[in-house]
Protein backbone atom coordinates (compact mmCIF):
# COMPACT_ATOMS: atom_id res chain seq x y z
CA UNK A 1 0.00 0.00 0.00
CA UNK A 2 1.31 3.41 -0.49
CA UNK A 3 0.76 6.32 1.15
CA UNK A 4 3.22 8.78 0.33
CA UNK A 5 2.78 11.81 0.99
CA UNK A 6 -0.56 11.57 2.82
CA UNK A 7 -1.35 13.08 6.06
CA UNK A 8 -3.03 10.63 8.92
CA UNK A 9 -3.93 11.49 12.09
CA UNK A 10 -4.73 8.53 14.42
CA UNK A 11 -5.96 9.72 17.95
CA UNK A 12 -5.25 6.95 20.46
CA UNK A 13 -2.21 6.27 18.61
CA UNK A 14 0.10 5.61 21.29
CA UNK A 15 -1.19 2.00 21.96
CA UNK A 16 -2.44 -1.00 21.31
CA UNK A 17 -4.27 -0.98 17.63
CA UNK A 18 -3.44 2.70 16.66
CA UNK A 19 0.41 2.09 17.70
CA UNK A 20 -0.02 -0.99 15.16
CA UNK A 21 -1.91 1.45 12.87
CA UNK A 22 1.11 4.13 13.14
CA UNK A 23 3.60 1.28 12.41
CA UNK A 24 1.62 0.64 9.05
CA UNK A 25 0.76 4.04 7.92
CA UNK A 26 4.62 5.00 8.43
CA UNK A 27 5.83 2.53 6.38
CA UNK A 28 3.18 3.13 3.88
CA UNK A 29 5.10 6.36 3.70
CA UNK A 30 2.79 8.62 5.47
CA UNK A 31 3.24 11.53 7.45
CA UNK A 32 1.86 10.27 10.72
CA UNK A 33 0.23 12.69 13.95
CA UNK A 34 -0.66 10.59 16.99
CA UNK A 35 -1.99 11.98 19.66
CA UNK A 36 -3.34 10.98 23.40
CA UNK A 37 -3.12 11.86 26.95
CA UNK A 38 -0.40 10.72 28.35
CA UNK A 39 2.84 12.50 26.52
CA UNK A 40 5.00 10.13 27.98
CA UNK A 41 3.13 7.26 26.20
CA UNK A 42 3.24 9.12 22.92
CA UNK A 43 7.29 9.38 23.55
CA UNK A 44 7.65 5.84 23.63
CA UNK A 45 5.38 5.17 20.97
CA UNK A 46 7.55 8.12 18.70
CA UNK A 47 10.56 5.84 19.35
CA UNK A 48 8.96 2.29 18.31
CA UNK A 49 7.09 3.62 15.24
CA UNK A 50 10.62 5.49 13.86
CA UNK A 51 10.41 7.44 10.98
CA UNK A 52 7.93 10.63 9.99
CA UNK A 53 5.89 10.17 13.05
CA UNK A 54 4.90 13.39 15.23
CA UNK A 55 2.77 13.63 18.72
CA UNK A 56 0.54 16.08 20.52
CA UNK A 57 -0.72 15.88 23.75
CA UNK A 58 -4.64 15.37 23.58
CA UNK A 59 -7.79 15.04 25.18
CA UNK A 60 -11.02 13.91 23.30
CA UNK A 61 -12.62 14.88 26.36
CA UNK A 62 -12.65 18.49 26.23
CA UNK A 63 -14.58 19.90 22.97
CA UNK A 64 -12.23 22.80 22.99
CA UNK A 65 -8.94 20.97 22.68
CA UNK A 66 -10.33 18.83 20.32
CA UNK A 67 -10.89 22.63 18.04
CA UNK A 68 -7.79 23.60 18.85
CA UNK A 69 -5.68 20.75 17.91
CA UNK A 70 -7.34 20.37 14.34
CA UNK A 71 -7.11 23.99 13.37
CA UNK A 72 -3.53 23.83 14.19
CA UNK A 73 -3.02 20.32 11.99
CA UNK A 74 -4.78 21.31 9.21
CA UNK A 75 -6.24 20.02 6.39
CA UNK A 76 -5.60 15.51 6.49
CA UNK A 77 -6.10 12.77 4.19
CA UNK A 78 -7.12 10.52 7.04
CA UNK A 79 -8.38 10.66 10.57
CA UNK A 80 -8.40 7.41 12.65
CA UNK A 81 -9.61 7.55 16.15
CA UNK A 82 -9.29 4.39 18.56
CA UNK A 83 -8.48 6.50 21.38
CA UNK A 84 -11.32 5.94 24.20
CA UNK A 85 -11.45 4.96 27.68
CA UNK A 86 -14.13 3.05 29.21
CA UNK A 87 -15.48 1.63 32.47
CA UNK A 88 -17.53 -1.56 32.66
CA UNK A 89 -19.25 -3.63 35.14
CA UNK A 90 -22.93 -5.24 36.19
CA UNK A 91 -25.39 -2.80 35.06
CA UNK A 92 -26.87 -1.92 38.02
CA UNK A 93 -23.39 -1.45 40.03
CA UNK A 94 -21.58 0.13 37.77
CA UNK A 95 -21.61 4.12 38.55
CA UNK A 96 -23.78 6.00 36.20
CA UNK A 97 -21.36 8.77 35.61
CA UNK A 98 -18.20 6.21 34.84
CA UNK A 99 -21.63 5.06 32.05
CA UNK A 100 -21.53 8.50 30.90
CA UNK A 101 -17.90 9.15 31.09
CA UNK A 102 -17.56 6.24 28.87
CA UNK A 103 -19.97 7.52 26.25
CA UNK A 104 -18.19 10.80 26.59
CA UNK A 105 -14.45 9.37 25.86
CA UNK A 106 -15.66 6.83 23.11
CA UNK A 107 -18.65 8.15 21.42
CA UNK A 108 -18.50 11.96 21.92
CA UNK A 109 -14.99 11.80 21.76
CA UNK A 110 -15.01 10.13 18.36
CA UNK A 111 -18.01 12.55 17.34
CA UNK A 112 -16.27 15.58 17.83
CA UNK A 113 -12.40 14.55 16.20
CA UNK A 114 -15.10 14.16 13.32
CA UNK A 115 -16.47 17.52 13.58
CA UNK A 116 -13.23 19.20 13.66
CA UNK A 117 -10.95 17.36 11.19
CA UNK A 118 -10.58 19.21 8.06
CA UNK A 119 -11.01 16.20 5.71
CA UNK A 120 -9.50 16.13 1.86
CA UNK A 121 -12.25 14.96 0.24
CA UNK A 122 -10.75 11.96 -1.42
CA UNK A 123 -9.53 11.31 2.28
CA UNK A 124 -11.40 9.12 4.75
CA UNK A 125 -12.41 8.65 8.24
CA UNK A 126 -12.23 5.24 10.93
CA UNK A 127 -14.07 4.93 13.93
CA UNK A 128 -14.18 1.46 15.77
CA UNK A 129 -17.16 0.18 17.58
CA UNK A 130 -16.43 -3.73 18.85
CA UNK A 131 -18.34 -7.08 18.50
CA UNK A 132 -20.28 -5.98 21.76
CA UNK A 133 -23.13 -4.12 19.86
CA UNK A 134 -24.34 -6.78 18.10
CA UNK A 135 -23.32 -9.55 20.49
CA UNK A 136 -23.98 -8.08 24.15
CA UNK A 137 -22.42 -9.62 27.36
CA UNK A 138 -23.68 -9.45 30.55
CA UNK A 139 -21.16 -6.37 32.24
CA UNK A 140 -20.83 -4.69 28.99
CA UNK A 141 -24.33 -3.00 28.59
CA UNK A 142 -22.49 0.23 27.90
CA UNK A 143 -20.14 -0.20 25.74
CA UNK A 144 -22.74 -2.22 23.71
CA UNK A 145 -24.71 1.12 23.34
CA UNK A 146 -21.97 2.99 23.15
CA UNK A 147 -20.86 0.72 19.88
CA UNK A 148 -24.21 0.76 18.30
CA UNK A 149 -24.06 4.66 18.28
CA UNK A 150 -21.04 4.69 17.25
CA UNK A 151 -21.69 2.38 14.17
CA UNK A 152 -25.14 4.56 13.74
CA UNK A 153 -22.61 7.93 13.52
CA UNK A 154 -20.51 6.32 10.96
CA UNK A 155 -23.70 5.64 8.51
CA UNK A 156 -24.42 8.98 9.47
CA UNK A 157 -21.50 10.52 8.38
CA UNK A 158 -20.84 8.49 5.25
CA UNK A 159 -23.85 10.69 4.23
CA UNK A 160 -23.54 13.95 5.58
CA UNK A 161 -19.45 14.40 5.14
CA UNK A 162 -19.46 12.82 1.45
CA UNK A 163 -17.45 12.65 -0.74
CA UNK A 164 -15.21 12.21 2.55
CA UNK A 165 -15.54 8.25 3.51
CA UNK A 166 -16.83 7.19 6.90
CA UNK A 167 -16.39 3.45 8.16
CA UNK A 168 -16.25 1.76 11.31
CA UNK A 169 -14.21 -0.97 12.41
CA UNK A 170 -15.59 -3.62 15.06
CA UNK A 171 -12.90 -5.62 16.20
CA UNK A 172 -13.05 -8.55 18.69
CA UNK A 173 -10.92 -9.70 21.83
CA UNK A 174 -7.71 -8.02 20.79
CA UNK A 175 -4.26 -8.44 22.93
CA UNK A 176 -3.56 -4.91 23.81
CA UNK A 177 -3.11 -3.10 27.01
CA UNK A 178 -6.42 -2.19 26.94
CA UNK A 179 -6.48 -5.36 29.15
CA UNK A 180 -3.58 -4.56 31.62
CA UNK A 181 -6.01 -3.81 34.25
CA UNK A 182 -6.64 -7.81 34.13
CA UNK A 183 -3.85 -9.86 36.78
CA UNK A 184 -1.73 -11.07 34.04
CA UNK A 185 -3.36 -15.18 35.07
CA UNK A 186 -6.83 -13.69 34.37
CA UNK A 187 -5.74 -12.30 30.83
CA UNK A 188 -4.31 -15.13 30.02
CA UNK A 189 -6.96 -16.87 31.06
CA UNK A 190 -9.07 -15.04 29.38
CA UNK A 191 -7.52 -15.14 25.94
CA UNK A 192 -6.90 -18.74 25.70
CA UNK A 193 -10.59 -19.27 26.25
CA UNK A 194 -12.02 -16.59 23.89
CA UNK A 195 -9.25 -18.21 21.52
CA UNK A 196 -10.66 -21.70 22.25
CA UNK A 197 -13.96 -21.18 20.87
CA UNK A 198 -13.56 -18.77 17.69
CA UNK A 199 -13.27 -20.26 14.69
CA UNK A 200 -9.66 -19.28 13.86
CA UNK A 201 -8.75 -20.38 17.35
CA UNK A 202 -6.80 -17.13 18.11
CA UNK A 203 -7.58 -13.94 19.20
CA UNK A 204 -6.73 -10.90 17.71
CA UNK A 205 -3.55 -8.82 17.27
CA UNK A 206 -3.11 -5.27 16.61
CA UNK A 207 -1.35 -5.70 13.54
CA UNK A 208 -4.89 -7.36 12.56
CA UNK A 209 -6.60 -4.47 12.76
CA UNK A 210 -4.28 -1.74 11.29
CA UNK A 211 -4.45 -3.95 7.87
CA UNK A 212 -7.83 -3.59 7.64
CA UNK A 213 -7.84 0.36 8.67
CA UNK A 214 -5.17 0.64 5.67
CA UNK A 215 -7.15 -1.29 3.20
CA UNK A 216 -10.19 1.21 4.55
CA UNK A 217 -7.72 4.26 3.61
CA UNK A 218 -6.92 3.28 0.55
CA UNK A 219 -10.42 1.25 -1.10
CA UNK A 220 -12.02 4.76 -2.35
CA UNK A 221 -15.18 2.80 -2.78
CA UNK A 222 -15.89 1.97 0.56
CA UNK A 223 -18.20 4.11 2.47
CA UNK A 224 -20.70 3.49 5.47
CA UNK A 225 -19.79 0.12 6.24
CA UNK A 226 -18.92 -1.87 9.45
CA UNK A 227 -15.86 -3.86 9.06
CA UNK A 228 -16.14 -6.65 11.81
CA UNK A 229 -12.76 -8.09 12.48
CA UNK A 230 -13.26 -10.42 15.15
CA UNK A 231 -12.17 -14.08 14.26
CA UNK A 232 -15.74 -15.17 13.68
CA UNK A 233 -16.94 -13.84 17.30
CA UNK A 234 -20.54 -13.18 15.83
CA UNK A 235 -20.89 -16.50 14.99
CA UNK A 236 -20.42 -18.40 18.08
N1 LIG B 1 -8.59 -4.46 22.23
C1 LIG B 1 -9.78 -5.02 22.09
O1 LIG B 1 -9.99 -6.22 22.41
C2 LIG B 1 -10.92 -4.22 21.52
C3 LIG B 1 -12.14 -4.89 21.30
C4 LIG B 1 -13.22 -4.18 20.77
C5 LIG B 1 -13.08 -2.83 20.49
N2 LIG B 1 -11.88 -2.21 20.74
C6 LIG B 1 -11.81 -0.77 20.45
O2 LIG B 1 -10.67 -0.48 19.65
C7 LIG B 1 -10.17 0.82 20.00
C8 LIG B 1 -8.69 0.75 20.36
O3 LIG B 1 -8.54 -0.15 21.44
P1 LIG B 1 -7.11 -0.62 22.03
O4 LIG B 1 -7.35 -1.96 22.58
O5 LIG B 1 -6.05 -0.37 21.04
O6 LIG B 1 -6.97 0.40 23.25
P2 LIG B 1 -5.67 0.88 24.09
O7 LIG B 1 -4.50 -0.02 23.84
O8 LIG B 1 -6.16 1.05 25.49
O9 LIG B 1 -5.34 2.31 23.48
C9 LIG B 1 -6.20 3.38 23.67
C10 LIG B 1 -5.54 4.63 23.15
O10 LIG B 1 -6.44 5.72 23.29
C11 LIG B 1 -5.82 6.79 24.00
N3 LIG B 1 -6.88 7.49 24.73
C12 LIG B 1 -7.64 7.01 25.75
N4 LIG B 1 -8.51 7.95 26.16
C13 LIG B 1 -8.29 9.04 25.39
C14 LIG B 1 -8.86 10.34 25.35
N5 LIG B 1 -9.84 10.72 26.20
N6 LIG B 1 -8.39 11.23 24.46
C15 LIG B 1 -7.40 10.88 23.59
N7 LIG B 1 -6.82 9.67 23.58
C16 LIG B 1 -7.27 8.76 24.47
C17 LIG B 1 -4.77 6.10 24.86
O11 LIG B 1 -3.70 6.94 25.26
P3 LIG B 1 -3.80 7.81 26.64
O12 LIG B 1 -4.26 6.86 27.71
O13 LIG B 1 -2.42 8.34 26.85
O14 LIG B 1 -4.79 8.88 26.36
C18 LIG B 1 -4.27 5.04 23.89
O15 LIG B 1 -3.34 5.60 22.97
C19 LIG B 1 -11.06 1.31 21.15
O16 LIG B 1 -12.09 2.09 20.63
C20 LIG B 1 -11.62 0.03 21.72
O17 LIG B 1 -12.84 0.23 22.39
C21 LIG B 1 -10.81 -2.87 21.24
Amino acid sequence: MNLQGKRVVIIGGSSGIGLATAKAAVSAGAKVIIAGRSVQKLKQAQVEIGGDVEISSLDLLHEDAVKMFFAAVGIIDYLVIPGSSVKTGAFRELETSDAQKSMDSKFWGAYLAAKYAQIHDQGSIVLFSGTLSHRPSPGYAVISAINAAVEALGRALALELAPVRVNVVSPGVVATPVYEGMSQEQREAFFQNTASKLPVKRIGIPEDIAATVLYLMNNGFTTGTVIGVDGGGLLI
